[in-house]
């Protein structure tokens, strides 16, 4: 059994942020599922919003935040979130990520839904570099250890130990590399696990957004909220061979339109800030033009800007549809909507703990009240700098608790799998439902299909955990399919459309905005 003070699963900028900012005397154990930099994180494009130029003001950053989530943002945390920006972006400028510059000052870049540009980035590979950046300062940090390969398969809580309480004691976590479950106990336990794109046929996401995060908090008890609000990014390349590939929304904020296959414009027609229009209203025009006209995808033109802007702003982007045949300084790119962020998650107080004792959820799987009903592009990278370095602050504070002695995992009654087939296909129908009957538009009908296929698939998978040994497909596959049936119950439970979640059977608003928190 291992032992430390805080056990943090996962290795993305929430995970990161945290295990930096917490004082050196306590041990820190990360346990991440695949490499260190697999990871939304690291994939993130865009950037960071923060208030940092004159013109700019705190009241127009929260003002935006709320537009944008749709009436049902909790305007407590926005304004928290908002109001640490600028010092979350500094800690990172002290860290050692290299923002862009022009001049004497930063470049903040555009992105729809803000007033203002207030977005620190890194070309147009921010994570990577903040990524880097922070990676390198966690290897260097006595205090913390990093266990690669390691998926966490579950929370152990008091009930699971028979003991009255309601606190985790730490995780069962399977090492991949040797087929083994380790038993860690920690004092405190922090799920950084990023969102569940994967949940999805089409989607920006990396391949470990399995949603394992918000299965193992409900599994262990723990409510979640929103789940219906999934985000789905206007613009991912849409190339047979190019798998989850996004362009950066500040490709639009440096003046790149929509247009259709014969060049017409069309975002103008559905809402007058057009291509600057928040993410739920360009990915719902584009998915309404699509279908109306039989498209596979819609085109994004930045051709009209200079090419030494387009390849000083977007190296990576131009790089990558370079080698797809694609020249974007003179070429219009191929783009469709695809499944980005999980906008509900764990539910969690201000300083990101849980409802269980010594249980905290930062970043992506969390839900902190900041997005609402649909989250404002760069608000994301924000969120997880903000909540990790406000549950560092509070569990530095928090009364040290003992390790506790604690059960091996037992697979006294499990074999080897026979038949890793029905893990692939059962994988594969999931996502492809998903998209199809819980996609950008719903009807309550469609949603009825999926919850039905849903509980097919959950016994299924059920009978196939109970009777076969744990290996990270079968664990993501577990924890994807319950976070699929959250999404769906929640999605059944809204009966207005809001935000990110439009239903063709009831189109309109409710005079009251209310989050769907749902109770296990
Ligand atoms: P992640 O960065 O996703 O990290 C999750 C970690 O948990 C990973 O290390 C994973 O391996 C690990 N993990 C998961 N399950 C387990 C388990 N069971 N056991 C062990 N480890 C586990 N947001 C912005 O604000 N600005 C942007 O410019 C931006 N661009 C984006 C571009 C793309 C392509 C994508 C996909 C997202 C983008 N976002 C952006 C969203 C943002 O990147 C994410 O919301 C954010 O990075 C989430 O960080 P996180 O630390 O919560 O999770
Ligand atoms: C992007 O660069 O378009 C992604 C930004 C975000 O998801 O916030």
């Amino acid at each position: 059994m291992l032992r430390c003070d805080v056990l943090i699963i996962g290795s993305g900028l929430a995970a990161a942020t945290l295990a930096l900012s917490l004082p050196e005397h306590l041990q820190v154990v990360i346990v991440t599922k695949k490499e260190p930099d697999e990871s939304s994180s690291s994939w993130a494009q865009g950037g960071i919003a923060a208030v940092h130029s004159r013109q700019d003001s705190l009241e127009s950053h929260v003002r935006d935040t709320l537009v944008a989530g749709a009436g049902l943002c909790d305007e407590t945390a926005v304004r928290q979130v908002v109001d640490e920006a600028p010092r979350a972006v500094d800690w990172l400028i002290r860290q050692g990520v290299p923002f862009d510059r022009e001049g004497d000052d930063y470049h903040l870049g555009r992105e729809g839904g803000h007033a203002h540009r207030r977005i620190f980035h890194v070309a147009d590979a921010t994570g990577a570099a903040v990524q880097a950046t922070l990676l390198q300062r966690l290897a260097a940090a006595p205090n913390i250890e990093m266990l690669t390969r390691h998926i966490a398969i579950d929370l152990i809580t008091g009930e699971k130990l028979g003991k009255s309480d309601r606190r985790v004691y730490g995780a069962y976590v399977l090492d991949t590399g040797r087929g083994a479950v380790q038993t860690l106990s920690a004092g405190f336990t922090v799920l950084a696990t990023g969102g569940a794109g994967k949940a999805f046929l089409y989607t920006t996401n990396p391949d470990i957004a399995t949603g394992d995060g918000v299965a193992m908090a409900w599994r262990a008890g723990c409510r979640v909220a929103n789940l219906e609000f999934v985000q789905f990014h206007p613009t991912c390349l849409y190339h047979p061979h190019a798998k989850s590939f996004l362009i950066t929304e500040a490709m639009r904020g440096e003046g790149a339109l929509l247009r259709l296959p014969d060049g017409t414009r069309f975002m103008p027609e559905h809402d007058e800030r057009a291509e600057l229009a928040p993410r739920d209203i360009v990915a719902r025009a584009i998915d309404f033009e699509m279908k109306k006209r039989g498209l596979d995808c819609v085109y994004l033109d930045i051709t009209h800007q200079p090419a030494k802007l387009i390849i000083s702003h977007f190296p990576t982007i131009y790089r990558r549809c370079k080698e797809l045949g694609i020249d974007i300084t003179t070429e219009w790119i191929p783009v469709a909507p695809a499944a980005h962020y999980t906008c509900g998650g764990v539910l969690v107080d201000r300083h990101g703990r849980a409802d269980l004792d010594n249980l905290y959820a930062i970043g992506e799987v969390s839900c902190t009240g900041l997005h609402g009903a649909n989250r404002l592009a760069s608000n994301s990278l924000l969120e997880c700098l903000v909540y990790g370095r406000a549950a560092a602050t509070h569990l530095a504070g928090a009364e040290a608790t003992p390790r506790t002695e604690l059960p091996k995992w037992d697979e006294s009654r499990v074999t080897d799998a026979d038949e890793e087939i029905v893990i692939a296909h059962n994988w594969h129908e999931l996502r492809r439902f998903m998209w199809d009957y819980v996609g950008i538009v719903r009807t309550s009908k469609r949603l009825e299909r999926a919850a039905h296929r849903i509980r097919l698939l959950t016994e299924e998978i059920f009978e196939y955990y109970s009777n076969f040994r744990v290996t990270n497909d079968l664990i993501e596959l577990r924890n994807l399919v319950l976070t699929a049936d959250l999404i769906v119950r929640c999605a059944l439970r809204r009966k207005e459309s809001r935000g990110l979640h439009f239903s063709r059977d009831y189109p309109d608003l409710l005079p009251e905005a209310c989050n769907t928190v749902l109770t296990p």
